[in-house]
C-alpha cells in the first residue's frame, strides 16, 4: 500500500525522502515519486515501477533542496504509471501533494473543477486535492487555510501531506480516517513525516502520531496539531523502542526468513515482563481488565483479517477452553457490515499486525459505536488500532517487513493464551493447580520454536518435492484447524500455488472428490485431543492416492508408517500446539517460493497493510 515521506531542515531532503521510501517498499508499490523545493521552484521526479528506476531518474536529472516529500504509489485509481505516480503538482506548479487514501467523490470533485477550467494531467482522485488546493491559494487563502478548505470537502479516508513553494518554511501533514498512519520524526533543527515509523526511523525516535480529523504544521523546530476546524491540540510526544537494524535482512536471503527464525526472540520478549514466573501470575497492564469487567462480560467477538483472523481462530479454542467465555471470530469487513449483535457485555477483540487495516479499524468503529469493550493485539505501537481501544497487547515482535506474516501470527496466539489465563484467573474459574501448569507451560515456547527451526533441512527437502505442485489441500482439526488456513495462506500468497485449508472433519462432505494422485494433502496431526481423527483423515488420503505430507509430533510411528513425508514437531502442550506447528508450514511455504524464484517479500498484488476496503 502506498508509502510517504517528507523532510524539512538544513539537509538535501533527497537522499533522506529515498532512503525513508526504501524502507517502506515492503508495503508495496507500482510507481514512486519525490518533489522538493530547490531554488523556490517545486521540482517532481516520478517514474511508474520500482524505486531504483526513480533513483536513476534522480541520478540523471538530480534535484535538490531543504524541504521535500516522497511517495510510493500502489494503484487505486488510473494505471500504475509515470503521470499517475505521486507527487501531484496543481496547474500553478505552487503546490504539491502526496496521498494516501482513496476520494470517493473525486468524479464530482473533477467535473466541478474541470468546468471551471482545470485540466488535469492524470487519471488519479489525488490530483482533485491538489488542483482545490490550487483553487483556494490563487483566491487568497494561505497553505493551512487552503489545506482546511481543501479536507472539508473530501470523502472518504486519507493520509495528505504538502507543501507550497509560496511557504517554503511548512510541510502540512493531515489525517482523516483510516487510510493508514500519519507519523512526524522530531529532529534537531528538523522534521520528518511518513506513513510509518520504519521510513524515519534511523533519524528519530521522537514520534508525533496524528489521528483521524487532524492537521499538523511542520517546521524545522515546531509542530503545531491542530483539529480541521483550527482548534489547537496538545500533542503527545512517543519514543519509540525500536531498532533499526532489526528493520534490515542481515544474513537473510529474505525478510519473510528472517521474521521466521527471529521467532524464538519475538516470543521470548512476547511472554517477558507479562509472565512472572515466581509468582506464577500473568500481568496485562494495558488491557485495563478489571474482575468485575471479566465476570461481567457475556461474549468476546474476534474481528481480524487474513493471518490476523487465523490467529483469533486460535483464540477462540483458548478463551472458550481456558476462561469458559463463548468466542465467535469475526472477518472484519463482514462484521461491519451484518448489524453485529453486540453489546456492553461484549468485549470486541481486534488483531492487527499493522494496526492500520481498514476494514480492521471500520469494524472497530461498528463494535464502538454500539457500545462493545473495544481491546485490540497490535504490532504497531501508536497504531490507530491501538490507540482507539480501551485497552491493547502489544505484540513485541519489532517491525515486520515480508508482506506475508509469520512472527506476527504467532504472537498473538502466545498474548491470546495469556489473555485466556489472565481472563480465567480472574473470573475465579481456574484452580491454582491448573493456573500453575498453564503458565509453567508458557516457559517451554521459545525453546521449542527453536528445535522447529533447527529442522529447516527437512522441511527443504519437502519444499522440493513438492515446488512444482499446482494445487495442496491443508487440514487441520480442533486448535489446529486455523493452522490448516494459515499453513495454505502461506503457500498461496507467496508461492501463487493454489492451496486450501480446511476443517478435516468437513473432508467427507465434499472435497475428497478432490484427492488423487496430483493432490498433496498437508495433514496437521500433532498428538493432541483431535489426533486419532487426525490419523484416520491420514489414512483416508492415502486410499484415494494422495501425497500426504503430515506435521506430527516426534517419535509417531503410526504416522510415520503410513505418510509420503513427515515435518516433525517436538511434543508441546495441545494448547500451544498452534505455536510450533505453524513452524515447518511457515518454513514450506517459504522454501517452495524461494526455489521456485519469485519475490518472496513482496508477491505480486499484496500489500503489506491494507488501508483501502
Ligand atoms: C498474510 C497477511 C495478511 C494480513 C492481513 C491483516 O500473510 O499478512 O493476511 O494478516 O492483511 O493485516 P493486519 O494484521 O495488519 O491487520
Amino acid at each position: 500500500m502506498c508509502g510517504i515521506v517528507g523532510y524539512i531542515g538544513p539537509r538535501d531532503a533527497t537522499p533522506i525522502i529515498l532512503n525513508g521510501l526504501k524502507r517502506l517498499e515492503y508495503r508495496g508499490y507500482d510507481s514512486a515519486g519525490l518533489a522538493v523545493l530547490q531554488d523556490g521552484v517545486i521540482e517532481v521526479r516520478r517514474n511508474a515501477g520500482k524505486l531504483a528506476r526513480l533513483v536513476s531518474l534522480v541520478e540523471q536529472s538530480p534535484v535538490s533542496g531543504q524541504v521535500g516529500i516522497g511517495h510510493t504509489r500502489w494503484a487505486t485509481h488510473g494505471e500504475p504509471s509515470t503521470r499517475n505516480a505521486h507527487p501531484h503538482v496543481g496547474e500553478t506548479g505552487e503546490v504539491v501533494v502526496v496521498h494516501n487514501g482513496i476520494v470517493e467523490n473525486f468524479l464530482e470533485l473533477r467535473d466541478e473543477l474541470s468546468a471551471e477550467g482545470v485540466n488535469f494531467s492524470s487519471e488519479t482522485d489525488t490530483e482533485v486535492i491538489v488542483q482545490l488546493l490550487d483553487r483556494y491559494l490563487g483566491a487568497g487563502c494561505n497553505l493551512v487555510e487552503a489545506a482546511g478548505n481543501t479536507l472539508a470537502v473530501l470523502k472518504g479516508a486519507h493520509g495528505i501531506v504538502m507543501f507550497s513553494s509560496r511557504e517554503p518554511d511548512k510541510i502540512v501533514a493531515a489525517r482523516i480516517g483510516n487510510a493508514g498512519g500519519v507519523v512526524i520524526g522530531k529532529g534537531e533543527g528538523e522534521m520528518f513525516v511518513a506513513s510509518d515509523i520504519p521510513a524515519i526511523l534511523e533519524h528519530t525516535r521522537q514520534m508525533i502520531f496524528l489521528e483521524s480529523g487532524q492537521m499538523a504544521v511542520v517546521m524545522r523546530e515546531t509542530v503545531d496539531v491542530q483539529e480541521l476546524n483550527g482548534t489547537r491540540v496538545d500533542y503527545e510526544v512517543h519514543t519509540v523502542s525500536w531498532d533499526p537494524v532489526s528493520a534490515e535482512k542481515g544474513e537473510y536471503r529474505h525478510f519473510m526468513e528472517k521474521e521466521i527464525h527471529e521467532q524464538v526472540r519475538s516470543l521470548t520478549d512476547t511472554i517477558a515482563g507479562r509472565v512472572d514466573f515466581d509468582k506464577m501470575s500473568i500481568r496485562l497492564g494495558q488491557l485495563n481488565l478489571t474482575p468485575e469487567l471479566a465476570k461481567r462480560v457475556q461474549k468476546m467477538v474476534i474481528i481480524a483479517c487474513g493471518t490476523a483472523a487465523n490467529a483469533g481462530g486460535v483464540g477462540k479454542v483458548l478463551i472458550e477452553r481456558i476462561a469458559r467465555l463463548p468466542v465467535e471470530v469475526d472477518i472484519a469487513s463482514e462484521f461491519r457490515y451484518r448489524d453485529p449483535i453486540v453489546d456492553e457485555q461484549t468485549v470486541v477483540l481486534a488483531i492487527s499486525q499493522s494496526g492500520e487495516t481498514a476494514d480492521t479499524l471500520a469494524a472497530m468503529a461498528e463494535a464502538r459505536q454500539k457500545g462493545a469493550v473495544l481491546w485490540s493485539i497490535v504490532n504497531a505501537i501508536g497504531s490507530q488500532a491501538m490507540r482507539i481501544a480501551d485497552g491493547y497487547i502489544s505484540m513485541q515482535t519489532g517491525p515486520e517487513i515480508g508482506v506475508a506474516s509469520t512472527k506476527a501470527y504467532t504472537a498473538p496466539l502466545v498474548d491470546l493464551y495469556m489473555l485466556a489465563v489472565h481472563l480465567a484467573d480472574m473470573r475465579e474459574i481456574l484452580n491454582d493447580k491448573s493456573r500453575r501448569q498453564l503458565i509453567a507451560d508458557l516457559r517451554l515456547i521459545p525453546d521449542l520454536v527453536g528445535r522447529c527451526l533447527d529442522r529447516e533441512g527437512q522441511v527443504k527437502d519437502v519444499a522440493y518435492a513438492l515446488k512444482d505442485v499446482a494445487h495442496c489441500l491443508y487440514l487441520g482439526r480442533g486448535i489446529n484447524m486455523p493452522t490448516a488456513y494459515e499453513g495454505a495462506l502461506k503457500l498461496k500468497e507467496i508461492s501463487y500455488i493454489h492451496a486450501e485449508g480446511y476443517p478435516a472433519g468437513e473432508m467427507k462432505h465434499g472435497p475428497i472428490a478432490l484427492i488423487d494422485e496430483d493432490m498433496p494433502v498437508v495433514v496437521i496431526a500433532p498428538r493432541d485431543p483431535w489426533y486419532e481423527k487426525m490419523l484416520s483423515q491420514v489414512e483416508q488420503a492415502k486410499a484415494r492416492g494422495g501425497i500426504v505430507i503430515a506435521v506430527a509430533t516426534d517419535g509417531d510411528d503410526r504416522i510415520a508408517n503410513i505418510a509420503d513425508h513427515v515435518l516433525w514437531v517436538p511434543e508441546t502442550p495441545w494448547l500451544l500446539g498452534p505455536v510450533t506447528t505453524i513452524i515447518p508450514l511457515q518454513l514450506l511455504a517459504y522454501h517452495i517460493a524461494a526455489l521456485r524464484g519469485l519475490d518472496v517479500d513482496q508477491p505480486r498484488n499484496l500489500a503489506k497493510s491494507v488501508t483501502v476496503e
